[in-house]
């Protein structure tokens, strides 16, 4: 018996690093994806053919993570053992047009994909959020990456064409509606980067440092002011937190200009959001910020980058009528850059 899923890759719009600080985030589902064909086998063996990561590779149940692709596969296994919804390994063949390293989720994708597969193996009714609870345990435990629980919340439940509004303390979302006038458009700068590879855990822990000078747990929570009155802090830990802080604040913000259908106000947000995590959370790279800046130049009503950061991908918010010439305009301007997808309301689940 095998079962096939697909997951897809996820878009954040605004909220970056604010999953960990007890903030808010506003992700979206791409139509870029991932598809996992999952058969059970007895026994410690995984088989994991994927072509676009690496070709085929043999591990075990009882494998430490390598650095290797594969490790996400093999944690997520790990954890449908763990969860009861599989007995011994399985042979995996995965498909994705997600581009790695692009801070788009493949690895949530991945994760959570062989989850809900052997979901259906089992016949288990674990939810789509426990799913994406267990997905994070197996970045944050197995692999080895700090991360939030945005990416696979998004990737687990999160629909196309629309955005979660995701408080990432609760897990309570609602469902946001995008303008049907409006296109938001992902542009790889075509600068990757891993989440392994330290600086995304450099900034984890500079926020766990902040969290321990204002005795919170969520740093999103402080009041801007308050952040700005404290005189015995370190410059960077101040800076870190006053990104959290804002940020969340910027979520909040933009949920309502969305739902209130004032977009200039949401590119406005973007803008803000791009330059607090130039500024003070330190996360974007000069081409990213060139490519931002002529994205909005060239008549966005807001960019960003989008992720984990230091390379990967920005979101425009640009109007249908002009993405096309929008577009040329900046790839020709940014040659390493390319169109990956959009989340366009007008394909939404009504
Ligand atoms: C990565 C992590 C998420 C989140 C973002 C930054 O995508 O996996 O949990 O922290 O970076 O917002």
């Amino acid at each position: 018996m095998s079962i096939t899923i697909t997951a897809p890759g996820r878009v954040n719009l605004i909220g970056e690093h604010t999953d960990y600080n007890g903030g808010w985030v506003l992700p979206a589902a791409l139509a870029v994806s991932l598809s996992v064909t999952l058969a059970p086998r007895s026994g410690d063996q995984i088989s994991v053919t994927a072509d676009v990561f690496g070709g085929q590779v043999r591990r075990r149940l009882n494998d430490a993570a390598a650095g290797h692709w594969s490790d996400p596969a093999v944690g997520a296994l790990r954890e449908a053992n763990t969860l009861g919804l599989l007995t011994g390994g399985a042979d995996l063949s995965i498909t994705s047009t997600i581009p790695a390293g692009s801070g788009l989720s493949s690895s949530a994708a991945l994760i959570v994909a062989i989850l809900k597969a052997a979901r259906g193996i089992a016949g288990s009714d674990i939810s789509d959020t426990a799913i994406a609870v267990a997905a994070r345990r197996v970045e944050n435990d197995y692999i080895g990456v700090p991360c939030g629980i945005m990416d696979q919340m998004a990737v687990a439940v999160a629909a196309p064409g629309e955005a979660m509004a995701l408080d990432t303390a609760t897990l309570d979302y609602r469902v946001v509606s995008l303008p049907r006038s409006h296109s938001m458009a992902v542009i790889h700068s075509g600068h990757t980067r891993q989440l392994t590879d330290g600086r995304y855990a450099a900034r984890k822990e500079e926020c766990d440092a902040a969290k321990a000078v204002f005795a919170t747990n969520d740093l999103c929570q402080l009041i801007p002011e308050e952040i700005e009155a404290l005189v015995r802090i370190d410059p960077v830990l101040k800076r870190r937190t006053r990104h959290c802080a804002t940020e969340h604040r910027r979520v909040l913000a933009a949920v309502e200009a969305l739902e209130a259908g004032h977009i200039d106000g949401f590119g406005q947000l973007m803008i803000g959001s791009h330059a607090s995590m130039r500024d003070d959370f330190d996360i974007t790279i000069p081409p990213i910020d060139a490519l931002v800046s002529d994205a909005v130049q060239f008549g966005a009503a807001g960019a960003r980058m989008t992720g984990g950061g230091f390379g990967g991908c920005i979101v425009a918010c640009v109007e249908c009528g002009i993405r096309e010439e929008w577009q040329a305009q900046l790839l020709a301007a940014h040659p390493r850059a390319r169109f990956i997808d959009a989340v366009d309301a007008r394909i939404a689940p009504s």
